[in-house]
């Protein structure tokens, strides 16, 4: 493999965000959720995350119920600008990030011009900056009254959410050309219906085979309406969707370990992209890692995760970049363009970010090497944020973000050194 090839011109180099995460003051189901279950949450923690003793000692704040509440998150609602400035400064030429269907969408048909007004001015500000905004539409956090009428489990889900795609596109046809309808709908089914995920608890709670089918042809139908929304107002917008991918592996001989991998592999990674790679002008790839599969007579959460573990992150993580590789290859067969639209690592000491960065970056030189038509990469994620049910202590940023001290930015070791692979375009960088 030539480890100094470079990146292709017009590639995108960037990080992600999604709303709920980052920009604090939001009002939609997780907020409601997490204020009645953070005690839950604190509670939980104690068994479900303190696997080692350098984890107990160093985020003492998974056992505090304030850990759990999104509150201000990590005020980038009011920051962006300072933010856009330090990813112009890190060299970044684009900018994943979500647009908050509860603040645009309040009540059902009723729009929100003035939360219109301030996305105009992110997407403003990024442009003026030379940053292109990627559009996300949907990740993860609902409506009061979406979920009044049972969120992505009604029959009409996807006509509802289509209502708020056609305004937004409508209002930023101009200006917008990369959309993503929808983040990891897949994950979103597994966490609803079999709890199974990288999150201690999730909010929607429909279980069963049946349940996952119905959230799943919802997402399916959804992103084909989104997608002709999008393309009725700009027929050049170029239209994707965020898939997680993980490799599957074998740990032992049993013969059942060889189905849940096949099956898992079908549910969880193929069926989606299969079910709209005609409705696609890109495939987004979230990669984070493997999971190695013990099947057997234990609980059948347990059977998943299995790895070598030789590097993890701060969430016990194996680190394990040929799994990007891997993904991107197997995306590659659809003959779509392809975009990492989500990579990175929980790590609050910044002691592994800028190697698994490098590690992951080189992993995208040798899918290129080899043909895939791979145009860009977000890692995960611009600043520390509200990682869902697991709260404030896992930090995946680039940039710290200082919660006790008015949400205060630094930008770590590990970005600058992002900054210098973005500059030199490989993951060797030259002096
Ligand atoms: C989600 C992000 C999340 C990240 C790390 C992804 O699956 O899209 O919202 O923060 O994983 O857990």
């Amino acid at each position: 493999m030539n480890a100094n090839k470079k990146f292709p011109d017009g590639f995108l180099w960037g990080a992600s965000t999604a709303a709920h995460q980052v920009e604090g003051g939001n009002q939609n189901d997780w907020t409601e959720w997490e204020k009645e279950n953070a005690e839950n949450l604190a509670e939980k923690a104690k068994t479900f995350w303190l696997f080692n003793d350098a984890q107990r000692k160093n985020f003492p704040e998974m056992l505090d119920r304030e850990n759990y509440i999104s509150g201000r998150a990590s005020d980038h609602y009011n920051k962006f600008e300072e933010d856009i400035l330090l990813m112009k400064e890190l060299g970044m030429n684009s900018y994943r990030f979500s647009i908050e269907w509860a603040r645009v969408e309040p009540k059902k048909g009723e729009f929100d011009s003035n939360e219109i007004e301030h996305y105009r001015k992110v997407i403003k500000a990024l442009k003026d900056n030379g940053i292109e905004p990627v559009v996300c539409l949907y990740h993860f956090s609902n409506p009061l009254w979406f979920r009044d009428i049972g969120g992505w489990g009604n029959r009409e889900a996807a006509k509802h959410f289509e209502g708020f795609v056609k305004y937004v596109s409508g209002e930023f046809a101009e200006e917008v050309k990369y959309w993503i309808p929808l983040n990891e709908p897949v994950m979103y089914a597994n966490m609803s219906a079999f709890r199974i995920g990288p999150w201690i608890d999730w909010p929607y709670k429909k279980p069963g085979l049946s349940s996952w089918l119905r959230m799943f042809g919802n997402f399916v139908h959804a992103h084909r309406l989104a997608y002709s929304a999008i393309k009725k107002v700009n027929s050049e917008s170029f239209v994707g969707i965020a898939k997680n991918y993980t490799p599957f592996e074998v740990r032992n001989k049993s013969p059942l370990s060889f189905c849940v991998s096949r099956l898992s592999n079908r549910m969880h990674n193929e069926r989606f992209l299969k079910a709209v790679c005609q409705e696609v002008d890109f495939i987004g790839i979230n990669y984070y890692a493997r999971t190695g599969i013990k099947a057997g007579f234990s609980n059948p959460k347990s059977w998943f995760n299995q790895n070598e573990d030789e590097v993890v992150s701060d969430l016990g993580w194996e680190v394990y970049p040929e799994g990007l590789y891997r993904s991107l290859k197997t995306a590659g067969k659809f003959g779509k363009p392809i975009y990492v639209t989500e990579n990175g690592i929980a790590d609050a000491e910044d002691m592994k970010r800028a190697e698994f960065i490098r590690g992951h970056v080189e992993a995208m030189t040798k899918a290129l090497e080899e043909g895939v038509d791979l145009r860009g990469y977000f890692y995960w994620s611009l600043l520390d944020n509200f990682e869902w049910a697991n709260g404030f202590w896992p930090r995946f940023g680039l940039i710290e973000v200082d919660y006790k001290n008015g949400c205060k930015r630094t930008v770590r070791e590990s970005a600058r050194e992002y900054g210098r692979i973005i500059q030199s375009r490989s993951s060797k960088i030259e002096s």
